[in-house]
């Protein structure tokens, strides 16, 4: 009998992010910061079968077009580098709603590539497992470490732990608005954005500046220096964007109301600092102390749907089969 593994992984959320790709690799253009957030997870159960074909199941459901090809693309790339032989068959549950910018991906393709390994005979180490984990998705190399990581630019970079979980004294709640499946990848999203927006070099520079600025204010644990950091890099990250042709236009209304919101809470003397993926929704970076408050505060905007609070999640990790 074939034998079933399981894995679980946290998504995380960019403090300072990650847009933009280049080469075969899938070489990161912008060094990245994230923290990854224990309320959003995915759950993957992976099994060689004797098969034609993969089999893949989402959320219960039979993946189909895109969704199928990206996770077959990556078995392929598993395959290639004689990891495993032979076809997978998937099955993933996820916490939170996906392809919503809420940084689904992060935990599905760390959660995945966690399972591979212990499927494959050759079994990589964690620093390897993370630049695989990166060609399914870029932010899901920061996954597999867990707490604070980062994911630098530059040729095939690793994920590195910065600060585990247990040890960060910030959470985030993320305010979950109404919105439509994305129109376009992150990948497609980083690539029109390379090729046709007038903000992305200066984008590029930018981030790779907030990244030194941010692992400074990081090293003394200094919260309004980090937040205001990650709402500017939110921000850059998002002219860039909305410059694109055409345009990418994450934010909805909703998320304009929470990022005002935050903005009101701050002058109220509530340390609290917004951060946006490609998506609607708006994460908001606090101290644990404060994450009742900002949760409250949150399911109180009217266009927020739901209010998801999160302590530090730790690195993606085995789990034992019921
Ligand atoms: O992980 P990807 O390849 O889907 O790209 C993630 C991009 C952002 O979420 C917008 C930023 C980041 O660093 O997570």
């Amino acid at each position: 009998m074939s034998r079933k593994v399981r894995a679980r992984a946290h998504a995380n959320i960019a403090l300072c992010k990650y847009w933009g790709k280049s080469g075969p690799l899938d070489t990161p253009a912008t060094p990245s910061i994230s923290l990854a957030l224990d309320s959003l997870t995915t759950i993957t159960t992976a099994e060689m079968i004797d098969a034609a074909d993969d089999a893949v199941v989402i959320n219960g459901k039979v993946a189909t077009g895109i969704e199928r090809e990206r996770v077959v693309r990556y078995l392929d790339i598993w395959r290639t580098e004689k990891l495993i032989e032979g076809r997978v068959r998937i099955e993933s549950e996820n916490s939170f709603p996906m392809s919503s910018g809420l940084a689904s991906s992060s935990s599905a393709f760390a959660a995945l590539a966690t399972a591979l390994n212990e499927l494959s005979e050759v079994r990589i180490t964690q620093t390897l497992l993370t630049k695989l984990a990166r060609r399914g998705s870029g932010s899901a190399a920061r996954s597999i470490t867990g707490g604070l990581s980062s994911l630098s630019n530059g040729d095939d970079p690793a994920a590195r732990l910065l600060v585990p979980a247990s040890d960060v004294p910030w959470g985030m709640v993320v305010g979950v608005v109404d919105s439509e499946p994305k129109q376009y990848s992150s990948r497609e999203g980083m690539k029109l954005s390379e090729q046709t927006s007038p903000y992305y070099r200066r984008w590029v520079l930018q981030a790779r500046h907030d990244y030194r600025y941010m692992l400074h204010a990081l090293r003394g644990w200094d919260l309004a220096e980090v937040g205001e950091i990650a709402e500017e890099n939110s921000n850059a990250m998002h002219a860039c964007m909305l410059a694109t042709r055409p345009t990418l236009m994450y934010w909805q209304a909703g998320t304009m109301d929470i990022m005002h919101s935050v903005v009101a809470w701050r002058n109220e003397g509530l340390k609290a600092y917004y951060t946006v993926d490609a998506g609607s929704h708006v994460a908001v970076l606090c101290h644990i102390d404060d994450l009742d408050e900002v949760t409250k505060r949150m399911q109180a905007v009217p266009s927020v749907v739901k209010a998801i609070a999160n302590r530090p999640g730790g690195a993606a990790v085995l789990v034992a089969m019921q």
